[in-house]
């Protein structure tokens, strides 16, 4: 059985007769598919108690995005976190936390930002210039709240990641952070809750995305030039709102001391962004 709770009244009792038991987060903004739900089994496989937070953080939402109709779906979410709470040990709480309004976040008068720098203004921030200070914000305060050991987010948002992880480093916040790689469906297209906007001719479409990305990554492993194809790609479609080759430490320009490299792009299928990402280590064949 699940516990749910919706006010930070009910939360922060049950988590006050938590003593010694090792606590993972996962934070979400609901709508669960399989690539939430593998970060929600390892947290349970790994932590003695999981809390899966679900808010829609209208935070890290631009005023032209998607915050009013971005799909909350809280019925079918807990449907299928009660389905994992049957496959684990009995003794391990299964928690979600699902405000049931804003201000159980951001109590009235809050005026905090958190923003990690310079990170936050390429690629996805140089489309979303606010976006990742609302994330930054929302996962401290989601920390704090929590006050977890671990927490649990996935590959699929690789930017977002180097994000949390510099935040994490800078501000000495002592969590531990697990990043589970991308569940992707039977043709390769990254599960995403954005994947629903998408007309059938625009799904077919957006295949581009990860067939690019492969292409890209078995051009790098057979040492050709990937850069001449990523050139050529930009330029035959204006759809691709970046497509680049990276060093994944830092999101900077590869250089010698480089170990893996990120094949990082953002395509536009319709109104859809879709985002996609493929780590590539550096030692192949030394
Ligand atoms: P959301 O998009 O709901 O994603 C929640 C977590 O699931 C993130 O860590 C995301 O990277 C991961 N995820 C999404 N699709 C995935 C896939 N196909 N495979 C593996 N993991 C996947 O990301 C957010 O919410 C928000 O920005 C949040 C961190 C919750 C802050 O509001």
């Amino acid at each position: 059985m699940i516990k749910v709770f919706t006010t930070r009244k009910d939360f922060d009792h049950y988590r006050s007769t938590l003593t010694t038991q090792a606590i993972g987060l996962v934070p979400t903004m609901g709508n669960l598919h399989k690539g939430h739900i593998s970060l929600i089994e390892k947290a349970a496989e790994e932590n003695d108690v999981t809390i899966v937070t679900i808010f829609v953080n209208p935070k890290q939402f631009g005023p032209n995005e998607d915050f009013d109709k971005y799909p909350r779906t809280l019925d079918e979410d807990l449907a299928r976190i009660s389905a994992i709470a049957l496959l684990i040990n009995a003794k391990k709480d299964l928690v979600v936390f699902a405000p049931r309004s804003e201000e159980i976040i951001y109590p009235k008068g809050y005026s905090t930002m958190i923003s990690v720098g310079p990170m936050t203004q390429k690629f996805e921030g140089s489309v979303r210039p606010t976006h990742f200070d609302g994330v930054t914000t929302v996962v401290y305060q989601l920390i704090s709240i929590t006050k977890a050991h671990t927490a649990y987010f996935g590959q699929k948002d690789v930017q977002q990641c180097l994000i949390i992880k510099k935040m994490i480093k800078d501000l000495e916040i002592p969590i531990n952070i697990y990043i589970m790689p991308i569940v992707r469906n039977s043709e390769g297209l990254a599960l995403s809750s954005r994947n629903q906007y998408l007309s059938d001719s625009e799904r077919v479409e957006a295949m581009v995305l990860p067939h690019t990305l492969q292409k890209v990554e078995k051009l790098i492993r057979t040492k050709q030039d990937y850069k001449t194809f990523v050139v050529e790609t930009l330029k035959a479609d204006n759809k691709w709102d970046y497509l680049e080759v990276l060093d994944s430490s830092n999101f900077e320009t590869t250089t010698d001391l480089t170990t893996e490299l990120v094949i990082v792009a953002a395509y536009r299928a319709g109104a859809t962004r879709l985002l996609d990402n493929i780590l590539v280590p550096m030692n192949l064949g030394k």
